[in-house]
Protein backbone atom coordinates (compact mmCIF):
# COMPACT_ATOMS: atom_id res chain seq x y z
CA UNK A 1 0.00 0.00 0.00
CA UNK A 2 2.85 2.34 0.51
CA UNK A 3 4.39 1.80 -2.65
CA UNK A 4 0.99 2.92 -4.36
CA UNK A 5 0.84 6.02 -2.16
CA UNK A 6 3.87 6.80 -3.17
CA UNK A 7 3.40 6.14 -6.78
CA UNK A 8 0.28 8.53 -6.09
CA UNK A 9 2.44 11.18 -4.63
CA UNK A 10 4.75 10.75 -7.69
CA UNK A 11 1.59 11.48 -10.03
CA UNK A 12 0.21 14.08 -8.07
CA UNK A 13 3.47 16.06 -7.64
CA UNK A 14 3.98 15.98 -11.60
CA UNK A 15 0.84 17.05 -12.16
CA UNK A 16 1.34 19.86 -9.86
CA UNK A 17 -0.93 18.81 -6.95
CA UNK A 18 0.01 18.50 -3.28
CA UNK A 19 -1.17 15.66 -1.42
CA UNK A 20 -0.72 15.94 2.19
CA UNK A 21 2.55 13.78 4.17
CA UNK A 22 1.53 10.55 5.08
CA UNK A 23 0.44 10.73 8.03
CA UNK A 24 -0.84 14.45 8.31
CA UNK A 25 1.50 16.86 10.91
CA UNK A 26 -1.29 17.72 13.08
CA UNK A 27 -0.41 20.44 15.89
CA UNK A 28 -3.11 19.63 18.41
CA UNK A 29 -1.26 20.34 21.72
CA UNK A 30 2.32 21.56 22.88
CA UNK A 31 2.12 18.32 24.99
CA UNK A 32 2.50 15.97 21.87
CA UNK A 33 5.78 17.11 20.54
CA UNK A 34 9.15 17.13 21.79
CA UNK A 35 11.18 20.67 22.47
CA UNK A 36 13.14 20.47 19.16
CA UNK A 37 10.40 19.84 17.30
CA UNK A 38 8.60 22.94 18.68
CA UNK A 39 11.94 25.01 19.02
CA UNK A 40 12.35 24.46 15.21
CA UNK A 41 8.65 25.99 14.62
CA UNK A 42 9.89 28.87 16.81
CA UNK A 43 12.91 29.11 14.75
CA UNK A 44 11.30 29.10 11.58
CA UNK A 45 8.73 31.75 12.70
CA UNK A 46 11.36 34.27 13.74
CA UNK A 47 13.14 33.67 10.60
CA UNK A 48 10.13 34.92 8.63
CA UNK A 49 9.71 37.82 11.41
CA UNK A 50 13.38 39.05 10.34
CA UNK A 51 13.15 39.03 6.97
CA UNK A 52 12.47 35.50 4.67
CA UNK A 53 10.80 36.27 2.03
CA UNK A 54 10.13 32.64 0.46
CA UNK A 55 6.61 31.69 -0.40
CA UNK A 56 6.94 27.62 0.52
CA UNK A 57 3.40 27.81 0.33
CA UNK A 58 2.26 28.55 -3.32
CA UNK A 59 -0.82 26.25 -3.89
CA UNK A 60 -1.93 25.45 -0.29
CA UNK A 61 -4.79 26.37 0.92
CA UNK A 62 -5.95 26.53 4.71
CA UNK A 63 -9.60 26.07 5.91
CA UNK A 64 -10.81 28.25 9.03
CA UNK A 65 -13.33 26.52 11.15
CA UNK A 66 -14.50 29.00 13.78
CA UNK A 67 -17.42 27.43 15.94
CA UNK A 68 -16.66 30.76 18.15
CA UNK A 69 -15.94 34.22 17.57
CA UNK A 70 -12.09 35.99 16.40
CA UNK A 71 -10.02 38.50 15.78
CA UNK A 72 -6.63 37.66 16.18
CA UNK A 73 -6.66 33.72 15.35
CA UNK A 74 -8.68 34.18 11.87
CA UNK A 75 -6.27 37.54 10.95
CA UNK A 76 -3.06 35.92 11.60
CA UNK A 77 -3.66 32.62 10.29
CA UNK A 78 -5.03 34.48 6.85
CA UNK A 79 -1.85 36.85 6.80
CA UNK A 80 0.47 34.52 7.51
CA UNK A 81 -1.04 32.05 4.59
CA UNK A 82 -0.97 34.69 2.16
CA UNK A 83 2.47 35.93 2.96
CA UNK A 84 3.48 32.45 2.89
CA UNK A 85 2.22 31.88 -0.93
CA UNK A 86 -1.12 30.16 0.29
CA UNK A 87 -4.93 31.23 0.52
CA UNK A 88 -7.58 30.60 3.18
CA UNK A 89 -11.03 29.59 3.25
CA UNK A 90 -13.13 30.68 6.31
CA UNK A 91 -16.11 28.66 7.50
CA UNK A 92 -18.13 29.86 10.08
CA UNK A 93 -20.20 26.75 11.48
CA UNK A 94 -23.43 28.51 12.10
CA UNK A 95 -23.34 29.22 8.37
CA UNK A 96 -21.89 25.49 6.97
CA UNK A 97 -23.93 21.65 7.02
CA UNK A 98 -22.10 21.15 10.80
CA UNK A 99 -24.61 23.30 11.88
CA UNK A 100 -27.75 20.79 10.66
CA UNK A 101 -25.51 18.15 11.73
CA UNK A 102 -23.05 16.53 8.95
CA UNK A 103 -20.66 15.28 11.39
CA UNK A 104 -17.19 16.57 12.15
CA UNK A 105 -15.66 13.04 10.93
CA UNK A 106 -17.41 13.52 7.29
CA UNK A 107 -16.81 16.87 7.39
CA UNK A 108 -13.04 16.16 7.79
CA UNK A 109 -13.28 13.62 4.89
CA UNK A 110 -14.61 16.08 2.02
CA UNK A 111 -12.60 19.17 3.36
CA UNK A 112 -9.32 17.13 3.11
CA UNK A 113 -10.63 16.83 -0.63
CA UNK A 114 -10.58 20.09 -1.30
CA UNK A 115 -7.53 21.77 1.19
CA UNK A 116 -4.22 20.89 2.56
CA UNK A 117 -4.42 21.97 6.28
CA UNK A 118 -7.92 22.30 8.50
CA UNK A 119 -7.54 24.88 11.48
CA UNK A 120 -10.50 24.63 13.92
CA UNK A 121 -11.68 26.13 17.22
CA UNK A 122 -14.19 24.77 18.63
CA UNK A 123 -15.47 24.13 22.06
CA UNK A 124 -15.45 20.62 22.59
CA UNK A 125 -11.97 19.35 22.31
CA UNK A 126 -13.23 16.18 21.15
CA UNK A 127 -14.43 17.46 17.79
CA UNK A 128 -10.58 18.47 17.61
CA UNK A 129 -9.83 14.60 17.78
CA UNK A 130 -12.53 13.59 15.69
CA UNK A 131 -11.32 16.11 12.86
CA UNK A 132 -7.86 15.18 13.07
CA UNK A 133 -8.61 11.23 13.19
CA UNK A 134 -10.74 11.60 10.08
CA UNK A 135 -8.56 14.22 8.01
CA UNK A 136 -6.24 13.30 5.68
CA UNK A 137 -4.36 16.42 5.54
CA UNK A 138 -2.92 18.63 8.71
CA UNK A 139 -5.33 20.01 11.30
CA UNK A 140 -4.44 22.91 13.54
CA UNK A 141 -5.72 23.12 17.24
CA UNK A 142 -7.04 27.08 16.57
CA UNK A 143 -8.21 26.80 20.68
CA UNK A 144 -10.79 24.57 22.27
CA UNK A 145 -11.96 24.96 25.89
CA UNK A 146 -9.11 22.80 27.48
CA UNK A 147 -6.32 24.64 25.26
CA UNK A 148 -4.68 27.20 23.07
CA UNK A 149 -1.60 26.06 21.75
CA UNK A 150 -0.96 28.63 18.69
CA UNK A 151 -1.24 30.81 21.67
CA UNK A 152 1.33 29.74 23.75
CA UNK A 153 3.70 29.31 20.84
CA UNK A 154 3.46 33.08 20.37
CA UNK A 155 3.84 33.70 23.99
CA UNK A 156 7.26 31.56 23.83
CA UNK A 157 8.44 33.53 20.96
CA UNK A 158 7.54 36.84 23.14
CA UNK A 159 9.23 35.39 26.35
CA UNK A 160 12.52 34.47 24.36
CA UNK A 161 12.71 37.70 22.38
CA UNK A 162 12.07 39.88 25.61
CA UNK A 163 14.15 37.97 27.88
CA UNK A 164 16.64 35.47 26.36
CA UNK A 165 17.00 31.73 26.55
CA UNK A 166 13.41 30.51 27.97
CA UNK A 167 14.98 27.34 30.08
CA UNK A 168 14.92 28.22 33.78
CA UNK A 169 12.60 31.76 33.50
CA UNK A 170 9.74 31.92 35.90
CA UNK A 171 6.57 32.70 34.32
CA UNK A 172 3.56 33.41 36.66
CA UNK A 173 -0.05 33.36 36.01
CA UNK A 174 -2.65 34.87 38.23
CA UNK A 175 -6.43 34.18 37.29
CA UNK A 176 -8.69 31.85 35.81
CA UNK A 177 -7.09 28.31 35.18
CA UNK A 178 -8.55 28.01 31.86
CA UNK A 179 -7.72 26.65 28.29
CA UNK A 180 -4.61 29.30 27.71
CA UNK A 181 -3.36 28.40 31.21
CA UNK A 182 -3.12 24.81 30.25
CA UNK A 183 -1.05 25.46 27.43
CA UNK A 184 1.23 27.12 29.40
CA UNK A 185 1.54 24.26 31.84
CA UNK A 186 2.64 21.97 28.66
CA UNK A 187 4.55 24.83 27.39
CA UNK A 188 6.68 24.70 30.70
CA UNK A 189 7.48 21.13 30.65
CA UNK A 190 8.47 21.34 26.80
CA UNK A 191 10.52 24.49 27.31
CA UNK A 192 11.73 23.75 30.52
CA UNK A 193 10.87 27.43 31.89
CA UNK A 194 9.17 27.20 35.67
CA UNK A 195 5.48 28.04 35.80
CA UNK A 196 3.82 29.16 38.97
CA UNK A 197 -0.05 29.37 38.79
CA UNK A 198 -2.55 31.27 41.27
CA UNK A 199 -5.84 30.64 40.72
CA UNK A 200 -8.89 29.96 42.82
CA UNK A 201 -9.32 26.44 44.37
CA UNK A 202 -12.77 26.26 42.39
CA UNK A 203 -11.24 27.22 39.40
CA UNK A 204 -8.02 25.42 38.92
CA UNK A 205 -6.80 24.02 36.43
CA UNK A 206 -7.34 19.93 36.60
CA UNK A 207 -5.59 17.45 38.50
CA UNK A 208 -4.28 15.49 35.58
CA UNK A 209 -2.40 18.16 34.08
CA UNK A 210 0.13 18.39 37.15
CA UNK A 211 0.46 14.72 37.32
CA UNK A 212 0.96 14.92 33.80
CA UNK A 213 4.14 17.96 34.51
CA UNK A 214 5.01 16.04 37.55
CA UNK A 215 5.66 12.56 35.23
CA UNK A 216 7.46 14.43 32.58
CA UNK A 217 9.75 16.13 35.48
CA UNK A 218 8.57 19.80 34.90
CA UNK A 219 8.28 22.56 36.92
CA UNK A 220 5.07 23.55 37.27
CA UNK A 221 3.46 24.95 41.03
CA UNK A 222 -0.03 25.60 42.02
CA UNK A 223 -1.03 27.82 44.63
CA UNK A 224 -3.88 29.95 45.52
CA UNK A 225 -1.64 32.91 46.85
CA UNK A 226 -0.92 35.57 43.54
CA UNK A 227 2.06 37.16 45.50
CA UNK A 228 3.47 34.42 45.94
CA UNK A 229 3.43 33.69 42.14
CA UNK A 230 4.86 36.51 41.10
CA UNK A 231 7.38 36.36 43.59
CA UNK A 232 10.72 36.60 41.55
CA UNK A 233 8.70 36.64 37.99
CA UNK A 234 10.37 37.36 34.63
CA UNK A 235 6.66 37.22 33.51
CA UNK A 236 3.39 37.92 34.18
CA UNK A 237 0.43 36.30 32.73
CA UNK A 238 -2.98 36.24 33.05
CA UNK A 239 -6.45 36.15 30.67
CA UNK A 240 -10.53 36.75 30.78
CA UNK A 241 -11.93 35.89 33.74
CA UNK A 242 -15.04 34.78 31.14
CA UNK A 243 -13.61 32.61 28.56
CA UNK A 244 -16.03 32.27 25.38
CA UNK A 245 -19.26 29.85 26.45
CA UNK A 246 -18.65 30.33 30.56
CA UNK A 247 -21.43 32.33 32.18
CA UNK A 248 -20.50 35.34 34.00
CA UNK A 249 -21.68 35.45 37.42
CA UNK A 250 -21.09 37.69 40.69
CA UNK A 251 -19.33 34.44 42.28
CA UNK A 252 -17.21 34.26 39.84
CA UNK A 253 -16.33 37.45 39.63
CA UNK A 254 -15.36 37.56 43.80
CA UNK A 255 -13.31 34.68 43.86
CA UNK A 256 -11.41 36.12 40.98
CA UNK A 257 -11.04 39.31 42.09
CA UNK A 258 -7.99 38.85 43.94
CA UNK A 259 -5.94 37.21 41.56
CA UNK A 260 -6.33 40.44 38.97
CA UNK A 261 -2.99 41.99 38.14
CA UNK A 262 -2.60 45.67 39.24
CA UNK A 263 0.51 47.90 39.78
CA UNK A 264 0.78 46.33 43.31
CA UNK A 265 1.06 42.55 41.97
CA UNK A 266 3.09 43.45 39.45
CA UNK A 267 5.20 45.45 41.59
CA UNK A 268 5.95 41.79 43.41
CA UNK A 269 7.29 40.34 40.03
CA UNK A 270 11.03 41.33 39.42
CA UNK A 271 11.67 44.76 38.68
CA UNK A 272 12.20 44.15 35.35
CA UNK A 273 9.08 41.37 34.46
CA UNK A 274 7.13 41.78 31.51
CA UNK A 275 3.00 41.33 31.58
CA UNK A 276 1.13 39.36 28.83
CA UNK A 277 -2.00 38.56 28.19
CA UNK A 278 -3.15 37.04 25.00
CA UNK A 279 -6.06 39.10 24.52
CA UNK A 280 -8.79 40.21 24.29
CA UNK A 281 -8.68 41.92 27.71
CA UNK A 282 -11.24 43.34 30.15
CA UNK A 283 -9.35 46.13 31.90
CA UNK A 284 -10.52 46.57 35.26
CA UNK A 285 -11.28 42.94 35.81
CA UNK A 286 -7.85 40.43 35.53
CA UNK A 287 -6.19 43.61 34.31
CA UNK A 288 -5.81 46.87 35.46
CA UNK A 289 -5.32 49.66 32.58
CA UNK A 290 -2.33 51.06 34.40
CA UNK A 291 -0.73 47.55 33.61
CA UNK A 292 -1.63 46.70 30.62
CA UNK A 293 -1.17 49.80 28.81
CA UNK A 294 2.01 50.32 31.57
CA UNK A 295 5.42 50.08 30.52
CA UNK A 296 6.29 46.45 31.33
CA UNK A 297 3.46 45.50 29.51
CA UNK A 298 4.29 43.37 26.18
CA UNK A 299 1.14 42.91 24.93
CA UNK A 300 1.06 44.26 21.11
CA UNK A 301 4.55 42.25 20.56
CA UNK A 302 2.78 38.91 21.82
CA UNK A 303 -0.14 39.77 19.51
CA UNK A 304 1.74 40.08 16.13
CA UNK A 305 4.37 37.44 17.25
CA UNK A 306 0.60 35.12 16.67
CA UNK A 307 1.60 35.70 12.97
CA UNK A 308 5.06 34.58 13.03
CA UNK A 309 4.66 31.46 15.50
CA UNK A 310 2.13 30.24 13.12
CA UNK A 311 4.21 30.64 9.65
CA UNK A 312 6.69 28.38 11.79
CA UNK A 313 3.43 25.50 12.59
CA UNK A 314 1.84 26.29 9.01
CA UNK A 315 5.62 25.17 7.37
CA UNK A 316 5.86 22.80 9.46
CA UNK A 317 2.45 20.92 9.15
CA UNK A 318 2.79 21.50 5.46
CA UNK A 319 5.57 20.35 5.14
N1 LIG B 1 -5.86 35.43 21.56
C1 LIG B 1 -6.77 35.00 20.67
O1 LIG B 1 -6.82 33.82 20.30
O2 LIG B 1 -7.58 35.98 20.19
P1 LIG B 1 -8.86 35.79 19.26
O3 LIG B 1 -9.95 35.18 20.09
O4 LIG B 1 -9.19 37.19 18.80
O5 LIG B 1 -8.51 34.89 18.12
N1 LIG C 1 -9.58 31.95 27.52
C1 LIG C 1 -10.11 32.73 26.44
C2 LIG C 1 -9.06 32.92 25.38
C3 LIG C 1 -9.49 33.76 24.22
C4 LIG C 1 -8.45 33.85 23.16
C5 LIG C 1 -11.33 32.05 25.86
O1 LIG C 1 -11.33 30.83 25.74
O2 LIG C 1 -12.28 32.76 25.55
Amino acid sequence: MAGVRNIAHNVASIEGRHLPPDPPRHFLDIDQFEAPALEAMLDTGLAYKNGRRDRPLVGRTLALIFEKPSTRTRVSFEVAMRQLGGDTIYLNTADSQLARGETVADTARVLSRYVDAIMIRTNQPLKLDELARHATVPVINGLTDTSHPCQIMADVMTLQEKKGPVAGKVVAWSGDGNNVSASWVHAAVRFGFVLRLACPEELSPPPRLFDWARREGGRVELTTDPVQAVSEADCVVTDTWISMGVEASVNRHNMLAPYRVDEYLMAQAKPDAIFMHCLPAKRGEEVTAGVIDGPQSVVWDEAENRLHAQKGILTWCLG
